[in-house]
């Protein structure tokens, strides 16, 4: 397998608080890995440094063979790292097409971004319907299908999603995590936030519990879904 993805002994603080105090994994190639954790544990901190939108203290970030520290965002898109952020930040006023188009803002191959734009419509029908919508007006989970669709827009190796599945209900979640599971067929790695631990973990090879800026815990997906301390402390069990 090839590691496609390493983090070593990452620290990111704002200010005097340090949200992430070290942690390290890796994502090989072809894999869904999930990070997952309680409110304020570190996840879209360690996702927002990933995609050079923070600086960290410390620590070794290796991206397809090379470092990434120092390197700006626009970079790190151009890398091969896209981001499908927390809460979507979509833009409202421009139709859905315009956002898809937005996410290919690095790439000059119009019939190929054409390509990806229907394919983005294949994955997420409504998408397609909606197609000349302004994107405000989409629902929730609609929005999140766009942020989706407008991240695979850059081509990535690896695409990040936090909190694909946020105030969606069950059956837009099942749908997003359907969709997430049709991305790794095709071959699509991917680095999975998720409050949803169930379902993450249900999807993922490889997982890690984040509490308060440490890794806790890593396992494969089955591994975590069935770890005692887990299933008391995600999945609501006594
Ligand atoms: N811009 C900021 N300035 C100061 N502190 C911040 C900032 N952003 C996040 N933090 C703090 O860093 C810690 C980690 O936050 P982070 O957003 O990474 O958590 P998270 O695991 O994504 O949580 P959630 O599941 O609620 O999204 C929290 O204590 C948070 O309050
Ligand atoms: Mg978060």
């Amino acid at each position: 397998m090839t590691t496609l993805l390493e983090v070593e002994d990452l620290r990111v603080a704002y200010g005097k608080i340090e949200a992430v105090k070290g942690i390290s994994f890796s994502v090989e190639a072809g894999q869904v890995v999930t990070l997952i954790g309680t409110n304020g544990a570190g996840k879209t901190t360690t996702l927002r440094t990933l995609s050079g939108l923070l600086k960290p203290l410390a620590g070794k970030i290796i991206f397809d063979g090379q470092p990434l520290n120092g390197v700006p965002a626009h970079k790190i898109v151009a890398l091969g790292l896209a981001h499908s952020p927390e809460g979507r930040h979509i833009f409202p006023r421009l139709t859905i097409t315009e956002n898809l188009q937005l996410g290919a803002y690095l790439r000059d191959d119009k019939a190929g971004i054409e390509k990806d734009i229907q394919r983005a419509y294949e994955l997420f029908p409504i998408l397609g319907e909606r197609r000349k919508q302004a994107a405000g007006t989409l629902s929730g989970g609609e929005q999140q299908m766009l942020a989706m669709g407008r991240a695979l827009m850059s081509r990535p190796k690896l695409l990040m999603l936090d909190e694909p599945s946020m105030g969606l209900s069950p059956i837009m979640m099942q749908k997003i995590m359907q969709t997430i599971s049709e991305l790794k067929a095709q071959g699509t790695t991917i680095l999975l936030v998720e409050q949803n631990a169930q379902a993450a973990l249900s999807l993922a090879d490889h997982g890690h519990v984040m509490e308060v800026g440490n890794i806790v815990l890593s396992g494969t997906g089955q591994d975590l879904l069935h770890d005692e301390s887990v299933r008391k402390a995600y999945l609501g069990e006594d």
